[in-house]
């Protein structure tokens, strides 16, 4: 499963291709299920992720179908309409207890900015992958690490995450600055996998431990973020 527009790179292709096989929330062990039949509010300092809805698919559309967002990431759906099947994709996903689509809405905005995702690896969310866009208005604000502390310690902290791993072209500064910042240790390259405006990149493998996180977010007092339904 590929990362980049991590989110719409592994959502989309499977979305496109793989239909949608029986998978039910009790493969899941060792982490609450309550989150399959609707994700939970989580909030950061000036910003909310909830669930991504239908009527997000016009700002997103807009916002991650940008040349700056894309430029090392799988194309998006590449209409409207695309994003909104994109969207009733991840609500059947989150329902299976495959993957999670948290959409990014900052204080003072209703549609989604920007969106973070997470997916198994295997049987359970032990150890998972993560994708996440912003649009680039929002770039260098703090919206993303705001977005990014509530959503790690909810894959940590609900989900029970024990590895988390990124991906992240090697030529997009932005994205491995992003990793870097979470704390991501770099691991290795992936050379050559990812074919992207006509070339394949490298791809640098980033990995989160849960231990590292409890540790760094005790010791900067960013843990329990509020977390409402
Ligand atoms: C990844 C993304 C969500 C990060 O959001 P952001 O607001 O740009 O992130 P931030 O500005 O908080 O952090 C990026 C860091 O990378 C640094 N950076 C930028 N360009 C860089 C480069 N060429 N080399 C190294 N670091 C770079 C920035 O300086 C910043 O670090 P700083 O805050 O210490 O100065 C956003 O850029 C985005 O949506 N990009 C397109 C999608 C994408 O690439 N997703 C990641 C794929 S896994």
């Amino acid at each position: 499963m590929s990362a980049s527009l991590g989110l719409i790179t592994a959502a989309r292709d499977e979305f496109l291709t793989a239909g949608f096989g029986p998978c039910t929330a009790s493969l899941i062990e060792g982490s609450s299920s309550e989150w399959t039949s609707g994700l939970p509010v989580l909030r950061g300092t000036r910003v909310t992720l909830r669930e991504i809805r239908n009527s997000d698919a016009s700002s997103l559309f807009r916002l991650l179908g940008d040349e700056q967002v894309v430029r090392f990431l799988a194309r998006p759906p590449n209409t409207e309409r695309g994003f909104e099947r994109f969207i009733a994709w991840t609500h059947q996903q989150r329902a299976s207890g495959r993957f999670l689509c948290f959409a990014v809405v900052p204080d003072g905005e209703s549609s989604a900015v920007g969106v973070f995702q997470i997916w198994r690896l295997g049987h359970t969310f032990e150890t998972a992958e993560m994708g996440f866009a912003v649009g680039a208005p929002f770039w260098g604000t703090g919206l993303f690490m705001e977005s990014a502390r509530a959503f790690l310690n909810f894959a940590f902290d609900t989900l029970n995450v024990h590895r988390l791993e990124g991906r992240a072209a090697a030529l997009n500064g932005r994205g491995n600055g992003a990793l870097r910042k979470l704390g991501a240790v770099p691991e290795f390259v992936l050379r050559k996998c990812f074919e992207c405006g006509g070339r394949h990149h490298d791809h640098i493998m980033w990995s989160i431990h849960d231990e590292d996180w409890h540790e760094a977010t005790a010791a900067a007092g960013t843990r329990n973020q509020a977390v409402r339904r």
